[in-house]
């Protein structure tokens, strides 16, 4: 039996195609919670625009974010899937918390000045607030579980304190804590061309990343072609000392063949990296082949992913309204 109480709720910004990253360090985590919690999946179009979108490439890539998931395992008959926009109480709540959250906190943000750099004054209001929004998205249903990864984890404190002072400003116990899951054996996949960044939908480099929208030949191409060091493989992590891509190759190794990855190590002790990589490779397009493809299939039924993110809406808006009802009554917005 599911525990109604435990409610998950996750989200991935559809800015550009879904990494290995999104992947390993997000949505193949939340396939397992879906019989233990009622488990939301949200496809942040609000976030998404806070840096410059074209329309058209935006809808293709929400349903795009949505035929990932389903195709990485979320199953829409466990899981509510929906787009953030198609639920105006994130919005509505994301208010509410912009006057409750300090500009304080959101000045310590710092995927705000990662994703602002230099020029911070040409940089949306919205991206300054994105965080708000964020713990609008998942008090909103009074979720108390997030599983993201680990470069999240600051926007999930932001999300307690938020919802602390919420509940202390007006006196009431109404938002839970909200507890970060954060685990797998790649909580940060970084970037194959710089072991010391973070794979991301927004780095320059294609090479940079493997995205799902890849085919199997591309997958096993940018393995093979990522940067590492010319020494052998050690036997234990400990030892690989400051060898950023490699503990980074080894991690993704773990992760996808869901082992640990002092064993993987161990396993390649001594072998150089031509080995290392060639099954690298095998093992990627063996775990992701299918998933690519499914996704592709699905990018072709556009009726049908329509339909699973207005059910989803649908179902979220139920979840949703009294919630917000109730924290308009307590903030004390007249409603007659
Ligand atoms: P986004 O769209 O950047 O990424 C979606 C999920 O993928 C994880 N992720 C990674 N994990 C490991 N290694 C990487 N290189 C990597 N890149 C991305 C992210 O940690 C995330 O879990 N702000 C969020 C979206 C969001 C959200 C929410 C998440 C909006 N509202 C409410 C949870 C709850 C974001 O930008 O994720």
């Amino acid at each position: 039996m599911k525990d109604f109480k435990q409610r998950v709720f996750s989200g991935v910004q559809p800015s550009g195609d879904l990494t290995l990253g999104n992947y390993l360090g997000a949505i193949k985590n939340w396939i397992g919670l879906q019989d233990t919690y009622e488990t939301i999946f949200c496809v942040v179009d609000l976030h998404a625009i806070t840096t410059w979108q074209e329309p058209d490439i935006l809808r293709n890539a929400t349903r795009e974010v949505a035929a990932g998931m389903i195709a990485s395992g979320i199953d829409p008959k466990k899981s509510i899937i929906f787009n953030q926009s198609q639920v105006s109480a994130h919005a509505e709540l994301a208010w509410i918390f912009n006057c409750v959250a300090r500009m304080g906190w959101l000045n310590r943000m710092t995927q705000f000045k990662e994703k602002a750099g230099k020029n911070k004054e040409r940089a949306s209001v919205g991206l300054y607030v994105y965080p708000d929004l964020m713990a609008a998205d998942i008090l909103t249903y009074r979720a108390t579980h997030v599983p993201v990864g680990a470069d999240q984890k600051q926007h999930l404190e932001l999300t307690r304190d938020i919802a602390q002072k919420f509940n202390s400003d007006y006196g009431v116990d109404f938002f839970p804590e909200v507890e970060p899951l954060i685990f797998g054996a790649a909580t940060r996949v970084m970037s194959l061309r710089d072991g010391n960044i973070k794979m991301s939908k927004s780095d320059p480099s294609e090479n940079s990343r493997i995205n799902l929208t890849d085919n199997r030949d591309l997958i096993s191409k940018k393995i093979q072609k990522a940067r590492t060091d010319s020494e052998p493989l050690p036997a234990t992590l400990s030892e690989l000392g400051d060898r950023a891509e490699a503990k980074n190759l080894i991690n993704i190794f773990a992760a996808l063949s869901e082992r640990d990855a002092e064993a993987v190590c161990l396993d390649y002790e001594g072998r150089g990296f031509a080995e290392f990589k060639r099954d690298l490779a095998d093992l990627s397009v063996s775990v992701l082949g299918p998933i690519t493809e499914e996704m592709a299939r699905l990018m072709n039924d556009k009726t049908y992913l329509d339909g699973i993110l207005s059910e989803g809406a649908n179902n979220a808006n139920k979840l949703a309204s009294p919630i917000l009802k109730q924290v308009q009554e307590i903030v004390g917005f007249l409603r007659p």
